[in-house]
């Protein structure tokens, strides 16, 4: 039987996504849990393991809900402190507070700037020449969105190139399921399963996403994405004219590029 919530005050979210797990949150979901029941909190404390909480750089992540705060790179050390707090506010765990609501500031472990476009690199594209790339994080949440932006929103004008397929043009649809974006062209009858996790470890996948790169040609006449993976090399590229408003978009939404 589940927990009886109407005993619940306080709910700790304890991230169990890719970068938080390389960094042993699993050990400190059953350290918590453990820690909470010998203080007897078990009953008033709700936990929850979640997928990435988007704090990557700073993991392994936690939020404690009753307090409104984010705790930073979390270890088995200061699990105790963390579930003593709850009871003596005394307790002190103020170098791994990220975030608390009303702060003006994050406390980060790591500051991320943002890019410039002096980042983007210059190389040869089999199919487009030289392009000039940046890179994007290929995480879930980005992957998707991306994918969705691109064929179903602003279709207008995108070209598709994969190894399977070749260059296709038209309007796409894409759907989401479990882990995996599945990208239709109804009027050619293809069909393409993209793997969006971010476990870049496994590569047993062969459609699985490890790289974006934004890129754009000489001249930037041509502007586009490529979804990329270890072992295929570039799985699927989008490419588009310059001008449908596309661009600016994933600049400042996925690469986040000051001038
Ligand atoms: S995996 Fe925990 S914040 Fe991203």
């Amino acid at each position: 039987m589940g927990k009886d919530l109407t005993k619940v005050n306080n709910t700790i979210f304890i991230c169990n996504g890719g970068s938080c797990k390389k960094q042993a949150a699993e050990d400190n979901v059953r350290e918590l849990r453990c820690a909470l029941k010998m203080a007897g909190l078990h009953e008033t404390t709700h936990t929850i393991k979640t997928l990435c909480m988007g704090q990557c750089e700073n993991a392994p992540v936690m939020f404690v809900e009753s307090s409104n705060t984010w705790y930073k790179k979390m270890t088995l050390d200061t699990i105790d402190a963390l579930v003593s707090l709850q009871v003596n506010p005394d307790i002190s765990l103020q170098s791994n507070e990220l975030f608390k609501r009303g702060w003006e500031r994050m406390q980060p472990a790591k500051v991320l700037t943002p890019k410039t476009s002096g980042e983007f690199q210059w190389q040869d594209d089999p199919s487009l020449g030289r392009i000039k790339a940046i890179q994007i994080y290929p995480w879930e949440f980005n992957i998707y969105p991306l994918l969705k932006e691109c064929f179903t929103q602003r279709w207008e004008g995108l070209s598709l190139f994969t190894k399977a397929y070749g260059v296709v043009e038209g309007k796409f649809l894409v759907e989401y399921q479990q882990g995996k974006a599945f990208i239709h062209h109804p009027a050619k009858d293809i069909s393409l399963e993209i793997i969006m996790k971010a476990d870049r470890e496994s590569k047993e996948f062969p459609n699985k996403i490890s790289g974006i790169k934004l890129f754009h040609t000489e001249g930037e006449k041509q502007l586009g994405l490529h979804f990329s993976n270890p072992k295929d090399g570039v799985i699927l590229k989008v490419y588009w004219e310059k001008g449908n408003g596309l661009w600016e978009h994933l600049v400042n939404n996925y690469a986040k590029i000051s001038s």
